[in-house]
């Protein structure tokens, strides 16, 4: 590729419904425990977006927070990505709703769903863009309403999701900064290991899937976890390899906030201290798209996260995909 600028991101953001519903609320409604869900997930509460708001609403916050933070004004937004798999509507985007709240009249806009991965693919779209010189400023939003695609009735998922937005503003940089490599995968063979069956046009909504619950997120836990991994330490290892560089000089590594015992089994395979792999799943769950953008501003606000750090993503999820993102921050 023919680069002609560094991208960095310049802003970031994020939104949580106020509503935290705990594990304890959740042993009110099906046959679980605070004890098996902290010891098998590492998930202590999470976020239910309140009746009446969405998907945009929760983009919109996150997204007003990181322009802000980044001092760009949404009318010099030249791209919105949106990386969700719960949209508000199948169409039109959420992306092209946000772009109308924000009034970024010159913004081209589109949503992106590669499940879990779907912020560290935004951010890969987003960074071609701004490398080859063709957009300065590009908004990309990592936001999930996975409560409204709940089934609350099944304690094998409804324990692990929860609602929440991040978003960061890229712009073109000069100097060492900015995003080095990237490296996304993907295998649709594993499509049925984690999906929403119906609602789609090949299963349009009828009585029958209503009936059967079809709207609502299935999935086959194990295989996802020996996938994950798998694929993240040999995404992560390849991307730093090429680059000339190990594990260890890594300062900070945000991984895809699925489960406890991945997040832990991987940073102990690479020998990474805690504070290098930043944890938000205890007090959120698995927010999908969500969970890297959140986990970066969090780090970000509490001044751990310096400029010129080498700082990895890799996430995993739905489709099956992974990614990963190599930067100097
Ligand atoms: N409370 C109590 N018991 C439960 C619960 C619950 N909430 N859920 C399942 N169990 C039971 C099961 O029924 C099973 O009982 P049995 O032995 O009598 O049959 C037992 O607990 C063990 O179930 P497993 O599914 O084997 O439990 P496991 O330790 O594998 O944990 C989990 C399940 C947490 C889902 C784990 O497999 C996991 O996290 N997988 C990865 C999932 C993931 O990453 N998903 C998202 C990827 S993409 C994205 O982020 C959208």
């Amino acid at each position: 590729m023919n680069k002609t600028a560094n991208t960095i991101i310049s802003g970031t953001g994020i939104s949580l419904p106020d509503t935290v519903l705990t594990n304890r609320d959740l042993e009110k409604m099906v046959e679980t425990s605070d004890e098996w869900i902290v010891s098998r997930t590492g998930i202590r509460e999470r976020r239910k977006l309140e009746k009446g708001l969405s998907n945009a609403d929760l983009s919109e916050a996150a997204a007003r927070e990181a322009l802000d933070r980044a001092a760009v004004k949404p009318s010099d937004l030249d791209l919105i990505v949106v990386a969700t798999v719960t949209p508000d509507h199948p169409t039109p985007s959420t992306s092209c709703l946000l772009q109308t709240r924000l009034k970024a009249e010159k913004a081209a806009a589109f949503d992106l769903s590669a499940g879990c991965s779907g912020f560290v693919y935004a951010l890969t779209v987003a960074h071609q863009f701004i490398s080859t010189g063709v957009y300065k400023n590009v908004l990309v939003v990592g936001v999930e309403v996975l409560s409204r695609f709940t089934d609350w009735e099944d304690r094998g998922t409804c324990v692990l999701f929860g609602d929440g937005a991040g978003a960061v503003v890229l712009t073109a940089g000069e100097g060492g900064r900015g995003i080095i490599d990237f490296s996304l995968h993907s295998e649709g063979r594993g499509a049925e290991l984690l999906m929403i069956p119906a609602g789609g046009s090949a299963m349009p909504a009828s009585t029958e899937t209503l009936e059967n619950r079809m709207h609502f997120i299935k999935m086959n836990g194990n295989e996802i976890f020996k996938f994950a991994v798998k694929v993240v330490e040999e995404n992560l290892t390849l991307m730093l390899k090429r680059n000339g560089y190990v594990a260890g000089d890594l300062d900070h590594l945000f991984l895809h906030q699925a489960n406890l015992r991945i997040i832990e089994h991987i940073r102990k395979r690479l020998k990474l201290p805690q504070d290098k792999v930043p944890v938000n799943i205890d007090r959120f769950g698995n927010t999908s798209s969500a969970t890297i953008p959140i986990a970066i501003h969090e780090e970000l606000i509490a001044g751990r996260l310096k400029n010129n750090s080498l700082v990895a993503m890799v996430a995993f999820g739905a489709g099956l995909t992974w990614g990963g993102l190599l930067m100097k921050w």
